[in-house]
């Protein structure tokens, strides 16, 4: 993303004076889909598309922030009511919030920002947003006293709290903690947490964007948690042992089947399995068997579209092509109900896979999809 851009707009939009300029990556993740809030393990890593944002205090008690994307201006104050009404702009108040809660003397301050990482992608735009600002406050204000982990959790809470998504940490984790070349590794119980060098030989890592743009806010995300965390509920009653659905296995599942509902059953059966599948690709990465990387990608596919139900028409009919191309893995990414799908895909595939997925898709949904190359970036950082 381009500084000078940054710069310009908010040397415009203010007092003609500069600030401090930071940056936060939106995610992509291999595998580990909707398992971090049921304590499970994910393997996602910071891309190289994000949110870039210039910030100066003001010396007043309010925050003046530009959307340089969506040409919208908003000011609000920093007490609880004083909540703004754009939705972009409830992010930036709520890491506020999140950080005051935490003892950060929050003061005024002069933002504006902007963004190239695709909203409504699945990428977690949203998570980039909170990491920007929770980076950039903490050390404006905070003297870089609270922790990384810390950071992420700002911009969780910031979710919860502010925006209504009940989300796990994975995507401001990763937003926070990325590391150019390598995919993470997440504990979500523990945050234990291991780097990958991710550079696979002979293949590439490329999204396509189904643009249906998926708003978790308010959608059955939500919905699908409380699921997982009635079904783990209803399992310690008989196995005091299992406090989320990553303790469970397969035969404890099975003996509460009459006491859920069928898809309840359905959703934590996908979760137990995908819980697995993480630790299995990160076995197969550390050998280079990237067909076992993919043929799990696939599974977790079937599993997201058919037991956990988050996925959509379009997606589906994506990682279709993909099986059609011969390609070694695909499926969708992030929340799901939209954005874009993973492919792990043979180098002399690439080309071919690429115009396929752009034909068929334009003939059957009348737009192309986007592709974007996947290359995996830097965490939350100051620029200058
Ligand atoms: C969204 C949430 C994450 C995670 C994913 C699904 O991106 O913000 O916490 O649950 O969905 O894996």
């Amino acid at each position: 993303m381009d500084i000078e851009f940054v710069r310009s707009r908010f040397i415009k939009h203010f007092d003609g004076t500069t600030g401090s300029i930071y940056a936060s990556p939106g995610r992509i993740n291999l595998i580990g889909e909707h398992t971090d809030y049921n304590n499970g393990f994910v393997f996602p890593g910071a891309v190289n598309k994000g949110i870039m944002a210039e910030i100066k205090p003001n010396g007043t008690d309010k925050v003046c922030a530009y959307s340089i994307d969506e040409k919208d201006y908003v000011e609000f104050g920093l007490n609880e009511e004083d909540c703004p009404r754009a939705s972009w702009a409830k992010y930036i108040f709520g890491v506020c919030r999140e950080m005051i809660k935490r003892g950060v003397p929050v003061k005024g301050f002069n933002t504006a920002f902007a963004g190239d990482v695709p909203l409504g992608a699945g990428m977690s735009s949203s998570a980039a947003l909170e990491s920007t600002y929770a980076y950039a406050l903490n050390d404006l204000f905070g003297d870089n006293k609270i922790d990384k982990f810390e950071l992420a959790k700002v911009g969780q809470a910031t979710e919860h709290n502010y925006v209504g998504v009940n989300c796990g940490i994975m995507d401001q984790f990763a937003s926070v903690f990325g590391k150019s070349g390598s995919l993470i590794r997440l504990d979500c119980r523990s945050l234990e947490y291991q780097y990958f060098p991710f550079k696979p030989v002979g293949y590439r890592l490329l999204l396509v964007n189904t643009c249906v743009k998926h708003e978790l806010a308010g959608s059955p995300y939500n919905e699908r948690r409380l699921s997982c965390e009635h079904v783990a509920e209803v399992i310690k009653s008989k196995h005091p042992e299992v406090e989320s659905l990553r303790d469970a296995n397969f035969d404890m599942l099975e003996e509460v089947k009459a006491e859920v509902k069928p898809e309840d059953y359905n959703r934590a059966k996908y979760v137990i399995g995908e819980v697995q599948r993480v630790l299995d690709v990160c076995e197969a990465l550390e050998a280079g068997d990237y067909e076992t990387v993919g043929k799990k990608m696939y599974e977790t596919h079937f599993g997201l579209s058919k037991d956990y139900q988050v996925s959509c028409e379009e997606l589906d009919f994506l990682v279709d092509v993909a099986i059609d191309c011969g390609v070694t893995g695909s499926r969708m990414m992030g929340g799901g109900f939209g954005g874009c799908t993973i492919n792990l895909v043979k180098e002399e595939l690439y080309d071919i896979f690429v115009e396929k997925a752009k034909e068929r898709y334009k003939e059957q949904y009348g737009k192309l999809p986007l592709i974007y190359d996947v290359v995996i970036g830097d965490g939350s950082r100051k620029i200058c």
